[in-house]
């Protein structure tokens, strides 16, 4: 039986849903999974389903979309603590760390995911991985000021690395930096790699998220699975 890879998104991203409560800060992650949670979102809190919910959206374009659905958000300044953010991953390895930063916004992704004390992440089965690397290169969010000097680093630590680009233009993230995409193959070490690429002035952030989802809500064919950080090796 095939079915549609959009479909199992939306799954994984319903089930997520199950867990927002009325009165919760929910950080809004971005992506077409996490979407599917925010559709969903928007539809309890107008069947009167879910109250006093108030997001925290981790990118200009989920802002959008949450205020279009009516969504009430809350600024990042002003909360302490999320109490749960749903976002989508690129790769997840098992012991359930993570590759994000396919849609350029891993920085405030990774900004949401460490004040939130559960990161939940809503994928479908062809995003897992037994080691980060495989699947997917790792997105480096660089300023623009000599962007061309961290080309040459991250080859250095033995990248092939291509400026992302979006109909001929630099992609711009919504800080208005680039994103160099890094193509490691398999990472061995992710704590090394990570710890190595944000020695360097000039490079903002990484889509390597480690030891940040607390769990993963997987869709596949043959069913939902939800993998929680004290079940896996760690
Ligand atoms: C956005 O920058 C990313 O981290 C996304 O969460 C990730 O790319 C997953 O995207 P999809 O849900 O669209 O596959």
């Amino acid at each position: 039986m095939s079915v549609d890879v959009d479909i199992l998104k939306r799954r994984a991203a319903e089930r997520a849903v199950e867990l927002v409560e009325s009165g919760m800060i929910v950080g809004l992650g971005s992506g077409s999974t996490a979407s599917h949670a925010l559709r969903r979102i928007a539809e309890l809190i107008q069947a009167g389903k879910l109250q006093d919910i108030r997001g925290v959206p981790t990118s200009q374009r989920i802002e959008q979309e949450a205020r279009a659905l009516g969504i009430p958000l809350i600024d990042l300044d002003d909360v302490e603590i999320i109490d749960l953010t749903i976002d989508g991953a690129d790769e997840v390895d098992p012991d359930l760390n993570l590759i994000k930063g396919g849609g350029g916004a891993l920085l405030r992704e990774k900004i949401v995911a460490q004040i939130s004390r559960r990161e939940i992440i809503v994928i479908d089965d062809s995003k897992l991985s037994h080691k980060l690397g495989t699947r997917w290169h790792l997105p480096v969010e660089v300023v623009p000021f000599g962007w061309r000097t961290q080309v040459r680093y991250l080859e250095s630590l033995g990248a092939k690395v291509t400026l992302r680009q979006v109909e001929g233009a630099p992609f711009k993230t919504d800080q208005g930096n680039l994103i160099l995409d890094c193509n490691f193959g398999p990472i061995d070490d992710p704590t090394d790699l990570a710890r190595r690429i944000k020695a360097r002035a000039g490079i903002v952030e990484h889509g390597l998220f480690l030891h940040m989802a607390t769990e993963v809500i997987v869709a596949s064919i043959s069913g939902i699975r939800r993998i929680t950080r004290s079940a896996t090796r760690l």
